[in-house]
C-alpha cells in the first residue's frame, strides 16, 4: 500500500464525522431494538465520534485511559443506571472502548451481555472479535483481563470514512499479520499491492480467520497463540512508548508493524523463513510507518518488558510466535536475549 492510498474516501472536518456517526448510530439503535426487544440498553461510546444517545457514557479515548480507574468509572455508571443482569452494554468505538467495555460487562454482577460496534479498522478486524477484554496495569499491556465473547459484533464499514490515516495504518498492520498467518483466506500479495479503498472483503476475510482460530482454541491454550505474531516485541515497544521514557505513544498497530519486522527477522534466523518475506514487510513498514522512535539504550528496558509479558510460560524465558513460511506460524518459540537484541538492532538501524 502506498501512502496516498490511506486517504480513501476520507471526509475532512468534524461535521463530516458527526454526520457519519449519526447515520451509523441510527442503524445500530434500530438493529438492537429490533433484535433485543424489551432489553434495557446502555451505550459506552468514544467521545470523538460525537454521537448522542439517551443512555450513554462517552469517554475521551487514548491508550492511557485503559486503566482500572476507567473500569471503575464504567462500573459506577452501570450501578448509577441500576443496570441489571438483563441490561445490554453496547460498546461503540475502537479497541480501547471494546476492551474496557467488554471487561466491565464481563465482571459487572458476574457478567452481563455486551455487544461490540467497532468504529476503527483495527477493532473491526481484531479487537472487537474473539472476546479478549481487559486493561493495562502497572505499565503492562492488557495484563488484567478476561475472555468473554460479546453477544455479537456489528461491523459497519461506514465508520471508517472518518478514520484518520494513522488509525487506518494501525488496522492495516493487523491485516498484514492476519495474511501472514493464513494466506489461503487472505492473499498477502494482493493485500500489499491493493489500493485499499474497498475494505470490506479484507475485513470479512480477517474476521473469518480470527473466528476460526478462536473457535479452535477459545482460551489460548495452543493454536490461538498464533495471533500473537508481532506482539511480543510490539507490546514491549508500545509499553515503552506509553508508560516509560518515550515522548509520544506508538499506536498499537504501528507497534505491531515494528514487532512484525523484528519477529520476521527472528523467523529468518531460527526457522528459515524466506528472506524475501522479511524484505517485503520491511519495505511496507519503511514506506508507510517510518522507523520506531527509540534509541539503543532502550534495549535493556525492552527486554525487561518482554520478560514481564503475560504470554511467557516460564520465568526467565521470552516466548514468541514465529513464522516458518507465510501461512505456517509456529508457537512457543523461546528466543535467547542476544538474538532478540540482534532483531532490535535490525529494526532500529534500517
Ligand atoms: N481484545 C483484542 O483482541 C485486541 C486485539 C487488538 C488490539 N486490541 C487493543 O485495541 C486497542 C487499539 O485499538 P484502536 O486502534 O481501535 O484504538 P482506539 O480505540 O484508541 O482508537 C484509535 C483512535 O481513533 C479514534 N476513532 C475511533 N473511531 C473513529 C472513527 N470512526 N472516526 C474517527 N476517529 C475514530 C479514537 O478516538 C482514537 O483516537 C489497544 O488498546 C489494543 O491493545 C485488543
Ligand atoms: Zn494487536
Amino acid at each position: 500500500m502506498s501512502k496516498k492510498n490511506c486517504n480513501f474516501a476520507r471526509q475532512e472536518g468534524s461535521s463530516a464525522l458527526c454526520c457519519m456517526s449519526f447515520l451509523s448510530v441510527m442503524e445500530i439503535e434500530k438493529l438492537i431494538s429490533h433484535k433485543y426487544p424489551g432489553r434495557e440498553v446502555l451505550y459506552l461510546v468514544d467521545k470523538a465520534l460525537g454521537v448522542q444517545l439517551p443512555d450513554m457514557l462517552a469517554l475521551t479515548v487514548s491508550e492511557s485511559i485503559k486503566t482500572l480507574a476507567t473500569v471503575q468509572t464504567i462500573w459506577d455508571w452501570l450501578l448509577d443506571h441500576h443496570a441489571t443482569r438483563r441490561t445490554l452494554l453496547v460498546c461503540v468505538g475502537g479497541g480501547v472502548i471494546t476492551d474496557l467495555g467488554g471487561f466491565a460487562a464481563a465482571t459487572y454482577r458476574r457478567g452481563i451481555d455486551y455487544i461490540n460496534v467497532p468504529t476503527t479498522l483495527l477493532a473491526m478486524v481484531d479487537a472487537a472479535v474473539g472476546g479478549k477484554t481487559g486493561f493495562d496495569y502497572r505499565g503492562l499491556k492488557n495484563s488484567i483481563g478476561v475472555i468473554r465473547e460479546p453477544l455479537e459484533t456489528i461491523i459497519l464499514p461506514e465508520w471508517l470514512q472518518t478514520l484518520p490515516d494513522k488509525d487506518v495504518l494501525s488496522g492495516y498492520a493487523e491485516l498484514i499479520k492476519t495474511a501472514l498467518l493464513d494466506n489461503n483466506v487472505m492473499d498477502l500479495t494482493a493485500l500489499l499491492k491493493d489500493d485499499l479503498r474497498n475494505w470490506e472483503p479484507y475485513i470479512t476475510q480477517a474476521v473469518e480467520v480470527k473466528k476460526r482460530i478462536v473457535a479452535e482454541d477459545p482460551t489460548e491454550q495452543g493454536v490461538r497463540k498464533v495471533l500473537n505474531l508481532g506482539h511480543t516485541i510490539g507490546h514491549a515497544l508500545e509499553e515503552l512508548s506509553i508508560h516509560h521514557s518515550l515522548n509520544s505513544s506508538i499506536p498499537h498497530g504501528f507497534a505491531v508493524m515494528y514487532g512484525l519486522v523484528a519477529e520476521l527477522y527472528l523467523s529468518v534466523v531460527l526457522l528459515g523463513l524466506d528472506k524475501q518475506v522479511l524484505q517485503q514487510i520491511t519495505h511496507v513498514m519503511m514506506e508507510n510507518y517510518g522507523r520506531p522512535v527509540c534509541s539503543c539504550k532502550d534495549y535493556d528496558r525492552l527486554i525487561e518488558l518482554m520478560h514481564d509479558d503475560k504470554k511467557n510460560e516460564q520465568e526467565g524465558q521470552i516466548n514468541f510466535t514465529l513464522l516458518r513460511a507465510v501461512g505456517e506460524p509456529v508457537i512457543n518459540q523461546v528466543v535467547e536475549e542476544s538474538l532478540i537484541r540482534e532483531a532490535l538492532e535490525y529494526l532500529f538501524t534500517l
